[in-house]
């Protein structure tokens, strides 16, 4: 059992409304909306009137993954824009900052999390465990859509479910980058519970049943 949080990054931008109107009609979980800089990584996508603008559109809970450099600066902002849950980046500020952002995240009434690129161990996360009701944990490189599954990423997931079972055991673990109705299943194994799925949610010829397969 998983939830699925399809990523609009992959959805058309100039129908963005009817694209997530559809999300929620195929009886997805969550909104994934990822957010990108420029500067931590190599893409710009949308940002804060995007979040304000979609957030009257659905009922489903927005999930904004943050890529941008310094979080911390534009947290508050996104939080007033909308998001639910609202993850960052460990690798893009100082630890004090970081765990300063999850704390006033957690102030404005939002879920917070961190989240984990390819090549940041899970003992990365241990500073930030007791604050997290959410963990991403990448599986691929962030800036794009439409990448390859890394598998190798999947003892990262084993052992951060393992830790938050001790710390929070209602701690969302989420998988984000190349998940589809195959790659989905060693991701559940593994102990992910939220499941983001861009391209894959978008190309899928039954998207319905493509989200019924993610979730059972
Ligand atoms: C990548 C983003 C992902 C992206 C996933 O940086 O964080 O959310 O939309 O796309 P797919 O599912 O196509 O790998
Ligand atoms: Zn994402």
């Amino acid at each position: 059992m998983a939830m699925i949080s399809p990523s609009i990054l992959s959805a058309d931008f100039a129908n963005l409304q009817r694209d997530i109107q559809d999300i929620e009609k195929n009886g997805s979980d969550w909104v994934h909306v990822d957010v990108m800089d420029g500067i931590f990584v190599p893409n710009i996508s949308i940002g804060i009137p995007v979040v304000k603008a979609i957030r009257p559109v659905t009922k489903l809970p927005l999930d904004v993954h943050l890529m941008i450099d310094r979080p911390i600066r534009y947290v508050e902002e996104f939080v007033k824009a909308g998001a639910d849950l609202l993850t960052i980046h460990i690798e893009a500020d100082q630890p004090q900052n970081t765990l300063a952002a999850l704390d006033r995240i957690h102030e404005l009434g939002c879920k917070a999390g961190i989240v984990l690129k390819p090549k940041t161990p899970a003992e990365a996360a241990i500073p930030y465990l007791e604050k997290c009701d959410i963990i991403l944990v990448m599986t691929v490189e962030p800036g794009f859509g439409g990448q390859k599954f890394m598998e190798d990423m999947m003892p990262k997931v084993r052992q951060l479910r393992e830790w938050m079972d001790d710390i929070n055991p209602d701690c969302y673990i989420e998988v984000d980058g190349g998940v589809d109705a195959n790659t989905c299943a060693i991701c559940k194994e593994s102990g992910a519970n939220v499941l983001v799925a861009g391209s894959a949610y978008f190309k899928a010829e039954n998207r319905a049943a493509f989200v019924r397969t993610i979730q059972k």
